[in-house]
């Protein structure tokens, strides 16, 4: 992609996520009404679904030959990753949103021709926009995030991830999760993949792992983390797939090996 044609999409992706946040901020007091989705902890509300309204009339009425794939149903179903694809999650962390009203993000991925180009990850309620073009360094607000240092060891390290999620239906053994969370020096949850990706690119976070996520989560956070050089691959080290659901690994290059080798794969049932 051009450079100038990318900065254009940039400014206007920046000025959309901008306007979005202050569009739910204002609402964030309104009583909100509630709605399951799959299951009853899957859930979604009226502001998800203006969110990604909002960014999808001016992504299609700007930008009429761009795609949308995106979680609450205003873009297409996409069987490949050609052309410019915008990957939007108008809320990330819906659950967070709902009880907390804060600790969510509005996520956006910008894909050309499958590489991701753009990344922007919109921390609203903490003013935080995190945010990436490819080669040209992160960004957390105006100050730009400092490559990952080199040298991590497993025992220095904080990972975001949820144990039972990763070990339920028998699909990695507890144990070795439980060998996992004494051998790294700390574990969390945030329960924003969005934000999780946006803590790996600040440093704060060394790693995130998830058994089963869609391309919406990841695909903003994914391309900021790995700006400063994080590494990202599905569990069992294969690439990831971002038009489909599937497991998703980003972290320090550092740790990624001995993670996949001695723990995912040796847990594996
Ligand atoms: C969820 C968040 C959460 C993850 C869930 C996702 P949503 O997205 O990313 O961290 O654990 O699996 O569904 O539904 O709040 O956009
Ligand atoms: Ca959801
Ligand atoms: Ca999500
Ligand atoms: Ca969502």
């Amino acid at each position: 992609m051009k450079e100038e044609r990318r900065e254009v999409i940039y400014r206007h992706a920046k000025k959309w996520i901008l306007e979005a946040g202050e569009l739910i901020r204002k609402k964030i007091n309104d009583p909100l009404i509630v709605e399951t989705k799959s299951n009853p902890k899957d859930l979604v509300t009226a502001i998800d679904r203006e969110t990604e309204y909002f960014l999808a009339k001016n992504i299609k009425s700007t930008f009429p030959d761009h795609f949308l794939f995106s979680e609450e149903g205003y873009g297409e179903d996409l069987e490949t990753l050609d052309g410019v694809v915008w990957i939007v999650d108008p809320i990330d962390g819906t659950m967070n949103f709902v009880k907390q009203k804060r600790n969510f993000a509005i996520s956006i991925g910008i894909f050309y021709n499958g590489i991701g180009e753009i990344g922007l990850v919109y921390d609203c309620m903490g003013g935080n926009l995190y945010t990436a073009l490819r080669g040209k360094g992160a960004f957390k607000n105006s100050e730009r995030l400092p490559d990952l240092a080199p040298n991590l060891t497993l025992e220095e390290s904080i990972l975001d991830f949820n144990h039972y999620l990763l070990c339920q239906n028998d699909v990695i053994d507890e144990r070795v999760m439980q060998r996992l969370v004494e051998k790294i020096r700390g574990a969390r949850s945030y329960c924003c993949a969005a934000l999780a990706l946006a803590y790996v690119a600040e440093g704060i976070v060394d790693g995130y792992l998830t058994k089963k996520l869609a391309p919406w989560d990841i695909a903003g956070g994914m391309i900021i983390a790995n700006e400063v050089g994080a590494v990202t691959t599905k569990l069992d080290g294969n690439p990831v797939n971002m038009l489909m659901n599937g497991s998703t690994l980003t972290c320090h290059p550092a740790i990624q090996k001995e993670i996949i080798h001695d723990y995912l794969k040796k847990g594996k049932k």
